[in-house]
């Protein structure tokens, strides 16, 4: 007789850079999370002819379920985007990505890191809180499908031994 045995194997996240067979998969789950979306084109000339440009992609076993993706220019990086499948979230998949796509920033020797979120958007913006992004400022109407306002959120210095004290220990409490 076995005791204690899982009722389910444990899920196993895994994190890889976004190639283009994943771009489908990609942007299933982009229609599936924003209102306004990238046209496959976009990630492709993204993946092929942006230098500056990294993306990665989260897996549950085979199925893509989260992606994202950054620009590093010089000092600064850009997170263009991270996004989760609605079927997949509050599993600390977009953390972990976020984590990857803060990493590699910092490799390629970004010292500040900024985005644009929705006004309305307090999830995303509480998960960037959580990995010390602040409000810097607003554009008012940036988003053309709605005219909603755009939180523009900066976070840095990332070199500095406070941030990557913070980071050591968000890492941790994500454990494996
Ligand atoms: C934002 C998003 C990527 C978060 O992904 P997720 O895997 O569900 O989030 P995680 O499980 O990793 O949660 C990490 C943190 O996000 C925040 N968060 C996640 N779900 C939340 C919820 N339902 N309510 C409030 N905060 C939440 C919390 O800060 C959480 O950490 P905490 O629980 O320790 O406070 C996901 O909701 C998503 O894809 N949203 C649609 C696309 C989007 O808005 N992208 C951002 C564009 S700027």
């Amino acid at each position: 007789m076995e005791l204690h045995r899982p009722a389910h194997r444990p899920e196993r996240f895994s994190v890889a850079p976004m190639t283009t067979p994943d771009v489908g998969a990609v942007s299933r789950i982009e229609r599936a999370c924003f209102t306004t979306v990238w046209p496959n084109d976009a990630f492709y000339n993204e993946l092929s002819t942006n230098k500056l440009a990294h993306y990665y992609v989260g897996r549950v076993d085979d199925r893509i379920v989260a992606y994202g993706g950054i620009w590093v220019i010089l000092e600064d990086s850009h997170i263009t985007t991270l996004a989760v499948d609605p079927d997949y979230r509050g599993r600390r998949f977009g953390e972990v990505l976020l984590m990857r796509l803060i990493d590699e920033a910092i490799d390629r020797g970004a010292g500040w890191m900024t985005l644009e979120v929705r006004e309305s958007n307090t999830v995303a913006q509480r998960l960037y809180r959580k990995y010390g992004f602040t409000t810097v400022t607003m554009r008012a109407g940036y988003y053309s499908d709605d005219n909603e306002s755009a939180l523009i959120m900066w976070a840095g210095s990332l070199k500095s031994d406070l941030y990557r004290n913070r980071l050591g220990v968000l890492r941790a409490s994500l454990g494996d």
